[in-house]
């Protein structure tokens, strides 16, 4: 029998080297693809924790002028002063008798807020407002609102170093506390927010789950 001779079982060489490089250049395709999808999964993956809240700065911020306008309200600002004695009335004039906010917020010595602020509001005008738990922000957190610019407020009320370290969602519920409802039912001769209660949770909801934007300096 006949052995190919060299020339011929060389000749197919190229065509078998041809082959091998597709194959090659085929398997190196699909890789590529493949760590590029996976790549990019990652990296969606990625974005999607760093944001998982749908952030819309022009309607956060947008948000937060509503907000701004009901915490710098008498009924809230009056309780979140720059100083360490409580503000009272529309015009947000110093506590008479000056009681101190004390180390909790809850007054010093015999000017313990509770002796006169009661769980319910004391009938009549110019009596004291009535909570449970009616008190300052304590002294290590003041919360001061009074003074503030909307980019300051914004962004002292998300750092947890300045608002009792209160995670997104306990912001959320905080529309909810007791003292903040309070605003809404604050007895004789004293105005309301600006806004509803439903409208303040709202602004306040969509201000901090569009991203918590800060409007400009
Ligand atoms: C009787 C006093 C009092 C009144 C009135 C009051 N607050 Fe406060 N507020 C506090 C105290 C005390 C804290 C701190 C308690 C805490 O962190 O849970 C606080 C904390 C807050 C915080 C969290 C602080 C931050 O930086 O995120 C917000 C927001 C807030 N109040 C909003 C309001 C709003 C809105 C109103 C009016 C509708 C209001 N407060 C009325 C006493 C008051
Ligand atoms: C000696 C009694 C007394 C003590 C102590 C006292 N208050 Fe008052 N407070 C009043 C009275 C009375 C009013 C109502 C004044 C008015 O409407 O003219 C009032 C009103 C307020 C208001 C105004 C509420 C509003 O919506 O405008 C705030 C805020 C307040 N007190 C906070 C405090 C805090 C905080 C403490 C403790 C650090 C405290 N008070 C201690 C008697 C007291």
């Amino acid at each position: 029998m006949k052995q190919p001779t060299e020339s011929q079982s060389y000749s197919f060489r190229p065509i078998r080297t041809i082959v091998a490089a597709g194959i090659m250049l085929t398997i190196t395709a699909i890789m590529a693809s493949t760590f590029g999808t996976t790549h990019k999964r990652i990296e969606k993956r990625a974005k999607t924790n760093a944001a998982p809240i749908n952030r819309d700065s022009v309607e956060s911020v947008k948000a937060f002028a509503s907000v701004y306008k009901v915490l710098m309200s008498p009924r809230c600002m009056n309780c979140h002063p720059s100083g360490d004695v409580p503000l009272q009335g529309d015009d947000s004039h110093l506590h008479t008798m000056g009681p101190k906010r004390g180390v909790e917020g809850k007054g010093l010595y015999a000017m313990k807020c509770a002796n006169c602020h009661q769980p319910t509001n004391t009938p009549g005008v110019h009596t004291p407002p009535g909570n449970p738990n009616w008190h300052l922000p304590p002294a290590t957190m003041k919360m001061v609102f009074q003074g503030r610019t909307p980019h300051q407020l914004a962004k002292q009320l998300i750092d947890p170093k300045q608002n009792g370290n209160k995670t997104k969602e306990q912001l959320l519920e905080h529309a909810h506390d007791g003292l903040v409802l309070g605003g809404w039912n604050p007895g004789e001769g004293r105005t309301l927010p600006p806004l509803s209660h439903a409208e303040f949770t709202k602004a306040w909801t969509t201000w901090i789950k569009k991203g918590a934007y800060a409007p400009k300096p």
